[in-house]
């Protein structure tokens, strides 16, 4: 029987939360305890390339993530291979003459490679753009006929925030109401196009991998503080109406405070929890603070707001900035107080959107 192999390869961006995803209501499902929002970056940065194939010749699953081989083992790779493949249905290639029955993906086995452009679970969200297209190439390569929607529940068993990377421009993960998860999605709010002034600029502090990962950091927060509770239940629900409606007007003053006062509770909420969780190291914690009075004051100054920021479990800054030429102006600061180093992992300044800024 003559052999084949089958690929497919897809590209997705990572997304920065602006309203920031905090605490879990079931570990295994991943099921939020409230809505977030984020906005997918441009595809040119920050973003996964992952290829899948599928051959009669293949053994057993395998996958390799920047060239070195990793384990398919854990429950989150285990809940996207199984929910992908239960919705499979037949693949025909006529001109290489394949014939993949429905039936047939249960007993075929994929190799998948990944590669990050930029450094893995440095508060990045590198498993956010991952397992999103982990989840979308092997939709495409067995012939998956549901929506990104419903896709996106797929990728949130992969990692929460990879929900919301299925779609570009501003997503709201819904945090449904069901036990299954069912109804716990990611919706498109406006695409790329609507708000394409907006200049992202994400200030590489570190390259380092954080020390308390996600998971284990959300789980002693919900356990052991008691601002979280606040928070999901009288906070989040009303930014996310402001923030729905400051993206759809394209409010810039409006998005810029709730973005800034999310991301100052979502560190709020860490630092309230027992052990406390500090995502930053000393330089890190300079550069931040230094960050945060540069941009308060600027858009004091101003007297309406340039620039927002937002941290998220790393790091690394990420700067908003209204448009072209306050990102300019804002970068041209940025490499005043903060020079690049020769290591290149510092001060290294990614521009996450569309424009050429450096
Ligand atoms: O999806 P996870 O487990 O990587 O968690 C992401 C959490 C934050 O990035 C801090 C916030 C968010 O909404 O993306």
């Amino acid at each position: 029987k003559k052999s084949w192999v089958l690929m497919v390869t897809a590209q997705t961006p990572t997304n920065i939360a602006v309203i920031k995803y905090w605490g879990k209501r079931d570990e295994s499902l991943i099921l939020p305890i409230n809505d977030s929002i984020s906005v997918t970056l441009d595809p040119s940065h920050l973003c996964t390339t992952t290829t899948v194939a599928v051959s009669p010749g293949f053994t057993h699953d395998r996958m390799w993530l920047n060239g070195k081989e990793i384990s398919l083992s854990g429950g989150r790779y285990q809940n996207c291979l199984r929910e992908i493949r239960s919705r499979a249905s037949d693949v025909e290639d006529e001109k290489k003459g394949i014939k993949i029955a429905k039936k047939d993906w249960e007993n075929l086995h994929l190799h998948i490679a990944s590669y990050n452009n930029f450094p893995t679970a440095a508060g990045l969200a590198s498993s956010a753009a991952g397992f999103a297209c982990l989840v979308y190439s092997l939709a495409k390569l067995m012939n998956v006929k549901e929506d990104n929607s419903q896709l996106s529940a797929i990728a949130r068993q992969g990692s929460g925030s990879a929900c919301r990377s299925l779609y570009g421009g501003f997503v709201k993960w819904i945090m449904g109401k069901d036990d299954n998860g069912s109804d716990s999605i990611a919706v498109q709010l406006v695409d790329e196009k609507h708000w394409d002034e907006l200049v992202i600029l994400i200030a590489v502090v570190s390259s380092r991998q954080k020390e308390t990962s996600s998971t284990s950091g959300m789980r002693e927060t919900v356990e052991t503080s008691p601002l979280v509770l606040h928070r999901a239940k009288e906070v989040v629900p009303k930014r996310v109406v402001e923030m729905e409606e400051a993206i759809k007007s394209r409010n810039f003053p409006a998005f810029a405070r709730l973005t800034c006062s999310d991301s100052n509770q979502f560190h709020a909420v860490c630092l309230d929890t027992s052990p406390p969780i500090f995502y930053m190291n000393d330089t890190s914690h300079r550069q931040a603070i230094w960050i945060i009075s540069c941009v308060e004051k600027w858009n004091r100054s101003e007297g309406t707001p340039q620039v927002a920021y937002t941290f998220d479990a790393g790091p690394n800054a990420v700067l908003i900035a209204r448009n072209r030429k306050v990102a300019a102006l804002l970068l041209q600061r940025l490499l005043f107080h903060f020079p690049p180093q020769s290591d290149a992992d510092l001060n290294s300044y990614i521009v996450g959107d569309k424009s050429v800024l450096m």
